[in-house]
């Protein structure tokens, strides 16, 4: 559904990323790194934020590379950005109902994909009218969440969604991952390798701007690298 190939992406004379090549093909894909390896460079390359100078980039069969974002939207991918973009001013059904309204097929679904956005995510459907800004870290997390659901992605990105959530709420938003992942192809990169272990099917390790490592959840949890570099064993 997604293929990266060959990118090459960085910050004008900075290159980060080096002919780099992976896939989604469904279910849920996890990217894994260090800090500075690259993985919010190749997220943005995807969503057409970032320019890729040498490469392609494909999603259900067409060239997304260097497009404009919205375009990239519109055809079916919907990012959590690594800085949440919530309006916290605005209550969390304002910031729902934002979320559906950049794509036209989903602005006229907006109120089923509300049903299933409550549906993973109850505590929103209690709080529709507090403002976004007074809700918990966790439960602003799981707004961003909501709102990229509104576009009714055929992809949803997530950009380390556990960063600096308790380890319980971490727990439970990759439990509804997991949930999702049967309705919605997922890419997640996370530094929390352990969480993400349980929901992803796939992953890739990412350092210095090249994947190193590519395989399955189980394969990548018995990779001794792996447990020694992001397990902490
Ligand atoms: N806007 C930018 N301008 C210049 N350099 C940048 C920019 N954004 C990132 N970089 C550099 O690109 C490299 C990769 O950064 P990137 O943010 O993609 O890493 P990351 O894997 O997402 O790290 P983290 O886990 O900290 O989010 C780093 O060396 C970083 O300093
Ligand atoms: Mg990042």
């Amino acid at each position: 559904m997604l293929t990266v190939e060959n990118v090459d992406c960085g910050y004008g004379r900075l290159q980060v990323l080096r002919d780099l090549s992976m896939e989604v093909a469904g279910g849920a894909v996890g990217l894994f790194g260090p800090n500075g390896a690259g993985k919010t460079t190749l997220i943005n390359a995807i969503m057409g934020i970032n320019r890729v100078t040498a490469g392609s980039i494909t999603f259900e069969g067409r060239g997304i590379h260097n497009r404009p974002t919205h375009e990239i939207v519109h055809g079916g991918i919907a990012l959590v950005p690594q800085e949440r973009e919530l309006f916290p001013g605005m209550t969390v059904l304002e910031n729902l109902r934002i979320g559906a309204e950049q794509v036209p097929h989903a602005r006229d679904r907006g109120e089923e994909t509300l049903e299933t956005v409550f549906g993973y995510f109850p505590i929103l459907r209690e709080r529709t009218k507090q403002l976004a800004g007074t809700m918990s870290g966790g439960q602003q997390r799981m707004l961003a969440v909501g709102r990229a659901l509104m576009a009714l992605p055929r992809l949803l990105i997530l950009d380390e969604p556990s960063l600096g959530l308790q380890p319980s709420i971490v727990h439970e938003l990759f439990t509804i991952l997991g949930e999702m992942k049967e309705h919605v192809a997922v890419l997640v990169t996370e530094q929390n390798v352990r969480e993400s272990l349980r929901t992803v099917d796939r992953g890739y390790v990412l350092e210095n701007g090249r994947i190193v490592l590519r395989g399955t959840a189980d394969e990548l949890a018995n990779d001794p690298e792996v447990e020694r570099s992001y397990l902490g064993l």
